[in-house]
């Protein structure tokens, strides 16, 4: 049986911090935000957003756009690594939003969890979603997978300037509209890690930024290697001599925690995908050095890393690489489209790869290309650390979805926040009635119990 995804919706909070802004207040290079890492603008949450409130708002919008009933669901996942508590999940605290809306108790018959594996667990939900209408289990209904997520950073580090809000909600049913995904080729790579992790009761992760680049690069390449022999075996992909299975997929959405991010996957998989091909001899020629290899190529990620020699020409060759002409049309046609709407708003950790597809949908229409029949491949990365690749075929009625996507409008009008705002935010020095920014159709936070015997109880309010 089919299953993928029918049609899509996101929310982005509105106030935002430019990247210029930051970076002159950080002491550091614009060009290294804007062209460094690719962000422009960082999507910040006001003092009466949170996570669940992001979700439900995604939600609705799903649900009002598709004029679904709460009896038509049944099932409502939200993944997320921003969680409101230890043992409550994310989806009870949306469920209860939405039936202010619905009625009480309209959800009642609907199951679901909040999943968490870092940034990939939107993925994993997606597919235990998917594999429950492929088994016949939803009765006709449909499932909803939020993906919804804080990227919060401490204040001065590396990390905050890859910062951004946001949720995105994905409607799942047996002939989707937008997306069906390819059956039996989905792979996944998993390993015990500590690149990015959040202890309990710690609001911002501790990261170690360069080892989780890496990590996330070899995670999806180990992932992609199981990929590429399922889709080879099933005959999914037929090979002709030269050709790598990269060459059948039109489009690869990444998870984006930064724009460049995207490109650094891509150089990554290409390099090693042609490396084997007749067409390498001709491409190493333009970079004119040689590909470096490591010292020791079976080390471990800390002595990569501290191989200066090595990773200085690595870096170099890759510079290079992203030079070709045979790169830059690979990458043009492939992927920079999606990478837009990052550069607009920042991470979204679980949300990153959703809007990256989001993004390539709606750029990649506006060239006028011909969609219907595309293959889009999917390299979902979560620290800590696991990663999966998949890939799922656009379906004809997606011009009916896509002709109609903007993401600028659908984000509304934005403020800029200044420094000052932002750092008010950042450090929670404002509460849930001290909001820059008036509720509009939409659901916000309006109070966290603190009495021992309710602690942190979360109200929230639907304002029309
Ligand atoms: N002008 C133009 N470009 C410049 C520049 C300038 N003046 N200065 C630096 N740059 C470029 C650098 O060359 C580099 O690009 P390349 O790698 O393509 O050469 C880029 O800007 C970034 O520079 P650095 O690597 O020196 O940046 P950094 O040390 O400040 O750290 C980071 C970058 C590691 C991503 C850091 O922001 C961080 O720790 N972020 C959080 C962790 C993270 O996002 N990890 C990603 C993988 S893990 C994951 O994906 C899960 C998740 O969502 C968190």
């Amino acid at each position: 049986m089919a299953a993928g995804i029918d049609d899509i919706a996101l929310y982005i909070p509105r106030l935002f911090v430019d990247s210029a802004d930051f970076a002159r207040a950080r002491g550091l290079d614009p060009a290294k935000l804007k062209t460094g890492l690719g962000i422009s603008k960082m999507a910040i949450v006001d003092a009466n957003q949170d996570p669940a409130c992001l979700a439900a708002n995604a939600c609705l919008k799903l649900m009002q756009k598709n004029k679904i009933a709460p009896k038509d669901i049944g099932r409502l996942y939200v993944a997320t690594e921003s969680a409101l508590d230890e043992s409550k999940a994310l989806n009870s605290y949306v469920i209860g939003m939405l039936e202010q809306v619905y009625g009480t108790d309209s959800f009642e018959h609907c199951g679901g969890i909040e999943c968490k594996f870092a940034c990939v667990s939107g993925s994993y939900a997606l597919y235990d979603n998917c594999n429950w209408i492929r088994a016949g289990e939803a009765e006709g209904k449909s499932a909803i997978v939020v993906v919804s997520d804080i990227a919060k950073y401490d204040l001065g580090s590396a990390g905050e300037y890859t910062q951004g809000a946001g949720s995105i909600a994905m409607l799942l049913n047996d002939s989707p509209r937008l997306l069906q995904f390819d059956s039996k080729v989905t792979s996944t790579s998993i390993k015990n890690e500590y690149d990015f992790y959040r202890p309990f009761g710690k609001e911002t992760p501790i990261v170690h930024g360069q080892y989780s680049n890496l990590l996330y690069l070899i995670q999806v390449k180990k992932a992609f290697e199981s990929y590429k022999k399922k889709a080879l075996e099933s005959k999914l992909i037929k090979l002709k001599e030269g050709e790598t299975i990269l060459d059948h997929i039109d489009y690869l959405c990444m998870h984006l925690p930064y724009s460049t991010m995207g490109k650094k996957a891509l150089a990554y998989l290409l390099r090693r995908e042609w490396r084997h091909l007749p067409r390498w001899k001709q491409i190493v020629e333009q970079t004119g050095m040689d590909e470096p290899a490591p010292r020791n190529p079976r080390g471990t990620i800390e002595s990569i890393l501290a191989d200066d020699e090595y990773m200085g020409k690595d870096h170099e060759f890759t510079r290079l690489f992203t030079k070709t002409k045979e790169f830059q049309q690979f990458y043009d046609d492939k992927l920079a489209s999606s990478l837009v709407a990052s550069a607009m708003i920042g991470n979204l950790y679980t949300a990153s790869l959703y809007l990256g597809l989001r993004s390539c949908l709606e750029f990649e229409f506006q060239k006028g290309v011909d969609l219907e029949g595309k293959r889009i491949g999917f390299g979902s990365y979560g620290s800590g650390s696991s990663a999966m690749v998949f890939s799922g075929v656009i379906q004809p009625a997606y011009r009916e979805l896509v002709k109609d996507m903007n993401i600028e409008a659908e984000i509304g009008q934005r403020r800029k926040l200044s420094l000052e705002e932002y750092e008010e935010i950042h450090e929670n020095r404002r509460g849930p009635h001290q909001s820059l920014l008036e509720a509009k159709k939409e659901f916000v936070l309006v109070n966290v119990e603190k009495s021992p015997e309710s602690r942190g109880e979360r109200k929230y309010a639907f304002y029309d």
